[in-house]
């Protein structure tokens, strides 16, 4: 394989490859050779522009092997030159330098000084090369030039005085969506990002330009303001809201969702997610969230422990089956595999002939392909799906090994089986981000027992006979089976709000007090302990069971041992990759 050197580190690389991809992969495995870079990104076009890459090279004779300046010795761009066998590359050499200093202080002649303000601070490079690879002082004493703040699209400003005329956000509009809402417009310092009259930055991947975004010129109308970055914790996660599952990292504080970001994944979602990703999480902290139990008494109600909740289901259920019907458990597509599993197994130990039936799978209009006449099977192709829930085939996937295939119901059979007064008893999932019950469904629930496992209030939740509160996915660990069939594992970010449970735990409570191994009362006796979670603010007080508690990957395991067909939930799920130990960039000091 052929190979190069970049500041000293030999390292093998891949025909094509440029000198800055090595370099970046060097970066990653931890080898610590960084080429700084504005312009460059791996999924937009080269336009080697803002030159702050420009490394010095030699490379092998290709008649004597000996080494030789490359290029005549000239700079060159590392992001638009190939590796070459044998090259030695150095991004730190006199001239190197020096040219990184000039295109600092070049860069920041205009740029205005507003760091503690702006909301880039923290995760913006022009701030961090400013240290990197700046000169520290300036000597520009002319007066800036001033450009607008503009509103450019629903999502996004663009504060157009602090643009590096990088063109990443330009380029992704046209090579990425194919929608060319930005330009360039003017010349020279007058230089700037803009729409066209009359054209808003508005399609369903355009907030993706605040992440490209080197420095913070285009930022987040929904987290201006809202967070300094350094407080925000990271968790790896999955898109909960659609089909594509989506990588992302979720940025949380004290138990709060700030913002959703892209996780890269190449053989999912890129480097990119859509806007209905990115701020579909709102409903995790919405007002009108169930926090505790509630039951109804005397037509109205009322709150109640988790104990009498876990009764009057059990006995809703019983007594559905004592008058000669049958129970239906509805399982919500918006649930994990895991969730998904226990609950079928909960349905089982209720009644032995329980139907189970899949939730309703909300889809809105039809799959989109950008770029526009891209083949959706292409590698340059993003697909936003229509299907929007995470999980409908991890569902069917495992209840199949539950009952035959044919005999899962999926929501209109449940609805005919309601109708036609078989059934007694149902027991309804939801964890969707808003109301989703039709009224034809409140209908043919008329008369019968009805117990709802939800995240929201609702016209459902007001007429069911019993409540009790769910857990967004962001607040639980699972897995889910995303449009392509691919299983994919994603870890708690927050801790579960007030008293609600995952549906996981709330399916392992009830079957332990089936199982006579806790009653009730002591299932509903959680204590609260404080969190040892890393993801979680050191001292946040969590609920914890006093049965067996839900985790995830031992349920994985449960379902691998119960049913071959289920033995991927251990061999194919692919998991977030560690991320690397952090490494500060300041000395910390114990103070
Ligand atoms: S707005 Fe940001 S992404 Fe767009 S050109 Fe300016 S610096 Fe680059
Ligand atoms: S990253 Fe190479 S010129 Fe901009």
């Amino acid at each position: 394989m052929p190979s190069i050197t970049i500041n000293g580190v030999k390292s093998d690389f891949t025909p094509g490859q440029t000198i800055l991809q090595v370099s970046n992969r060097l970066m990653e495995e931890g080898k610590g050779v960084e080429i700084p870079q504005y312009c460059y990104h791996d999924g937009l076009s080269v336009v080697a522009s803002c030159r702050i890459c420009l490394v010095e090279c030699a490379a092998p004779n290709a008649k004597t092997g000996q080494l030789e300046p490359y290029m005549g010795g000239k700079l060159l761009p590392s992001c638009q030159t190939p590796a070459v066998d044998g090259m030695v590359v150095y991004s730190d050499s006199p001239k190197a330098v020096q040219n990184q200093k000039a295109v600092m202080e070049y860069l920041l002649i205009n740029h205005p000084l507003d760091c503690p303000v702006c909301d880039q601070s923290g995760e913006c490079f022009l701030q961090d090369y400013s240290y990197q690879f700046g000169r520290g002082t300036s000597r520009f004493e002319e007066q800036k030039v001033k450009q607008p703040k503009k509103d450019i699209g629903p999502h996004v400003y663009l504060y157009s005085d602090r643009c590096i005329m990088c063109t990443r956000c330009v380029r992704f509009t046209r090579e990425v969506t194919g929608t060319a809402e930005l330009s360039v417009q003017g010349r020279g310092n007058k230089e700037e990002i803009d729409v066209f009259p009359g054209v808003a930055l508005d399609n369903p991947l355009a907030s993706n330009v605040i992440d490209l975004c080197p420095v913070g010129a285009l930022l987040d109308k929904d987290f201006l303001f809202a967070q300094r970055v350094w407080f925000l914790k990271e968790t790896p996660s999955i898109d909960g809201l659609t089909a594509s599952g989506d990588n992302i990292y979720v940025h949380h504080n004290e138990g709060k969702v700030y913002r959703v970001k892209p996780r890269t994944n190449l053989k999912v979602n890129k480097w990119w997610i859509t806007d209905e990703v990115r701020y579909g999480w709102k409903f995790v902290h919405a007002e009108n969230r169930l926090r505790s139990p509630m039951r109804t008494q005397f037509g109205t109600k009322v709150e109640c422990d988790f104990s009498r909740a876990y009764d009057e289901v059990i006995e809703g259920a019983k007594k559905a089956t004592r008058d000669g019907k049958r129970l239906a458990v509805m399982i919500s597509p918006m649930l994990s595999c895991e969730e998904a599993f226990l609950l079928g197994r909960l349905a089982r130990r209720l009644d032995q002939n329980a139907i189970l039936a899949v939730g309703p799978v909300p889809t809105l209009g039809q799959d989109q392909v950008f770029p526009k006449g891209v083949a959706a099977d292409s590698p340059k192709a993003f697909v936003a799906y229509a299907e929007k829930a995470p999980n409908a085939r991890g569902v069917r996937r495992v209840l199949s090994s539950i009952v035959e295939p044919s005999h899962i119901a999926n929501y209109e059979s449940l609805l005919g089986m309601l109708k036609s007064g078989n059934i007694g008893a149902v027991v309804l999932t939801g964890n969707y981000p808003s109301a989703w019950a039709t009224d034809e469904l409140m209908n043919a629930l008329t008369g019968k027992f009805v117990a709802v496992i939800d995240t929201l209030s609702s016209a459902l939740t007001d007429m069911a006979s019993v409540v009790i509160p769910g857990a967004t996915w962001v607040e639980k660990a699972g897995t889910f089976e995303n449009a392509k069939g691919m299983l994919q594992a994603f870890e708690a970010a927050i801790p579960v709000i007030e008293l609600a449970k995952t549906e996981g735990q709330i399916a392992l409570d009830m079957m332990a007090i089936l199982d006579g191994k806790a009653s009730a009362e002591e299932l509903s006796q959680s204590v609260v302990v404080q969190s040892t979670l890393a993801q979680v603010a050191s001292g946040t007080q969590v609920m914890m069971p006093l049965g067996k508690a839900f985790n995830a990957a031992n349920v994985r395991q449960e379902m691998a041992a119960s049913s071959s067909a289920l033995g991927v939930f251990v061999t194919d799920v692919s998991r977030p990759a560690s991320e690397a130990a952090r490494v500060p960039d300041v000395e910390m000091v114990d103070l």
